[in-house]
């Protein structure tokens, strides 16, 4: 497929939870697209055959203005990092100066994206949107909320403990979004018109953690319980389990703020945007119901 005035679309963050989604629509869209990546290997291990790569590491932004020559659009995502903002500010300098003309851009969910957020990540995801705004170059900011896809990360819990368990009330109020779901979101931007310097909140649909729980034990018939457990719990476990300072903090901060309801909005952008509804806690859980009994 042609899009009008768009040759190539640069896609950088395309071996991420998200970012694999947004190459499997590109691929089906049959629209040309190039892949940014940090390792040819393992990106044709992850994204298989037949997607075109070029080696680039947003640490060192030459690599990232050479690998873009020639793409009009670039999607832009990197995974959390205390140098998150140094990074992508300095993929978007370096786009501009390969000739990129839109950024698509990943960014965070609405609640946390201010400037004077207790969100670390929040606070990072702001500073980079207010560079790409002034950037000169044509923008869509894409912010989702609560990705699903974190779920996967308590597989063992499940498996081990028959327990979902959370720093948050059972029935605490959670905007929550599949990453297929902003992937196509990001894909229908990437070849649509008129998606420029436009912000799209991606709050989902409202859930409860309870509600994944419930979920959980519908699909292995068999009851997974919710816990609450105190914030300290949690931060003792990501402590065991290796977790490095920055991000303890950054996801504790994260699960306080979720506990106190800050992440409970809802709007419709994603059926706006795509034509189809969301995808519901219960097909996300069925989808991937192997993680949780492998
Ligand atoms: N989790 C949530 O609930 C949530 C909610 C809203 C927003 N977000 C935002 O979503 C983003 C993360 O999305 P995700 O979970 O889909 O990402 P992810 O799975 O963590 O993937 C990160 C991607 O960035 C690439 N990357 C990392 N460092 C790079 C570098 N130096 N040079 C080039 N590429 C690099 C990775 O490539 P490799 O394959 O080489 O590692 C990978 O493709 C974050 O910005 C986060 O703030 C998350």
């Amino acid at each position: 497929m042609r899009i009008k005035g768009v040759n190539m679309i640069g896609v950088i963050g395309g071996t991420g939870t998200t970012g694999q989604y947004v190459v499997r629509l590109l691929r089906e869209k049959g629209v040309k697209f190039r892949c940014l990546v940090r390792s040819l290997a393992e990106a044709t291990k992850t994204l298989g055959d037949g997607v075109e790569l070029v080696e680039a590491d947003v640490d060192t932004p030459v690599s990232i203005q050479a690998g873009l020559v020639g793409c009009d659009k670039l999607f832009l995502l990197t995974g959390h990092s205390p140098v998150m903002p140094d990074q992508q500010i300095r993929a978007i300098e370096a786009a501009k100066r390969a000739g990129v003309s839109h950024v698509v851009k990943l960014s965070g969910g609405d609640a946390i994206v201010q400037e004077d957020t207790l969100s670390a990540v929040g606070r990072d995801h702001y500073e980079i949107e207010k560079t790409l705004k002034s950037s000169g170059l044509g923008w869509t900011i894409l912010r989702p909320g609560f990705f699903m896809q974190n779920f996967l990360q308590m597989a063992s819990m499940v498996k081990e403990q028959e327990a979902v368990m959370m720093p948050a009330p059972a029935d605490v109020q959670v905007g929550m979004i599949d990453a297929r779901d902003t992937a196509a979101v990001a894909a229908a931007v990437l070849t649509g018109q008129g998606h420029e310097n436009k912000i799209y909140s991606l709050s989902g649909t409202v859930y409860t953690p309870n509600q994944f729980a419930a979920a959980l034990s519908k699909e292995l018939d068999q009851k997974i319980s919710f816990i609450q457990i105190p914030l300290e719990s949690a931060i003792n476990g990501m402590q065991e389990g290796g977790m490095p300072d920055w991000l303890i903090s950054q996801q504790s901060t994260l699960m306080s703020m979720l506990a106190e309801g800050a992440f409970s909005a809802s709007n419709t952008n994603i059926e706006k945007l795509t034509g189809s509804p969301p995808r519901s806690l219960g097909r996300f859980v069925s989808d991937h119901i192997s993680v949780f009994t492998a």
